[in-house]
């Protein structure tokens, strides 16, 4: 078959690339660097031309709607009018959650419903690597600051890449559908989750303070708006522990 994957340079894009070539198909990545830049027409029509789905995995939360929203909405509009089954990824946990960007990303799942064509929204949890980077934003030292119960249960990217492709390569429904939800093996607070980064790299726990959410986004936080309800998604891929030990650099 052949797949277009938006975003394939990306750090998701890439591995659904990589998995798909794997399996034999023809991945086609495109982005601003192969000269497709979804913000505008030129070009989007031709690449999904013969095409049997495309993989949407490009974004870029910092420039507002522009691409989260308004480039998924022209992509959805162009697959429907190619008949390309369209698989986009999205985030658990984005329905009552105020962080601007998982409004956008519901916007952009609404958009997709509201266009009708043939089209699977797969959400998943936060990716290792962001629950990495959180953890290291919220590390002073040996001190980390934790709102209220804040946890995640992240996912390893390549769990996620696997099943954006089954997707791709699997039935296309008769209109939108929802995939059942990804999530990582572990439920880790953010204390719990400082205390593997900094363990990786040789030092000790870290003390954890607890601090009062402040705001409507740190309270979703504090509440665990981010987490899949129990048993409500299909979870796999490495733990978090192990994708540290195998994927980053210690030191
Ligand atoms: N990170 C997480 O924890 C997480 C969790 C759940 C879901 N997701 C979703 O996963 C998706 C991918 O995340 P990621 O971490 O893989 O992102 P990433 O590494 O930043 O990759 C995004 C790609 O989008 C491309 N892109 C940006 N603007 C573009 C434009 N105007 N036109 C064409 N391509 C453009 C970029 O390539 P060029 O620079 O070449 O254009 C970039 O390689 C996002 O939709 C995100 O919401 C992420």
């Amino acid at each position: 078959m052949r797949i277009v994957v938006t975003g394939g340079a990306g750090d998701l894009g890439s591995r659904v690339v990589s998995e798909l070539s794997g399996r034999g198909h023809e991945a086609v990545p495109v982005s601003r660097r192969t000269g497709l830049d979804l913000t505008t027409d030129a070009g989007l029509e031709a690449v999904l031309v013969g095409s049997d789905a495309v993989v949407h995995c490009a974004d870029d939360p910092s420039r507002g709607d522009v691409v989260t929203v308004y480039a998924t909405r022209r992509l959805e509009d162009a697959a429907a009018t190619h008949g390309v089954h369209l698989v986009h990824i999205s985030i658990v946990g984005i329905d009552e959650h105020p962080l601007a960007y998982y409004r956008r990303k519901l916007r952009a799942e609404q958009g997709i419903e509201a266009a009708g064509g043939a089209a699977t929204v797969l959400r998943a949890t936060q990716f290792h690597s962001l629950a990495t980077f959180f953890a290291r934003t919220f590390t002073k030292g040996p001190l980390t600051v934790t709102i209220g119960d804040m946890a995640f249960q992240p996912v390893d990217t390549d769990f996620v890449a696997v099943r954006l492709a089954d997707l791709a390569l699997g039935p296309r429904p008769a209109a939108y559908a929802r995939a059942a939800d990804v999530a990582g093996p572990d439920l880790l607070t953010l204390g719990e989750i400082a205390t593997l980064v900094r363990a990786h790299r040789g030092a000790s726990a870290p003390r954890v303070l607890h601090a009062p959410a402040v705001g409507r986004v740190m309270r979703a936080f504090a509440q665990r708006r981010n987490v899949p309800a129990p048993g409500s998604a299909d979870e796999g891929g490495r733990t978090f522990a192990e994708w540290l030990t195998q994927e980053v650099p210690r030191g």
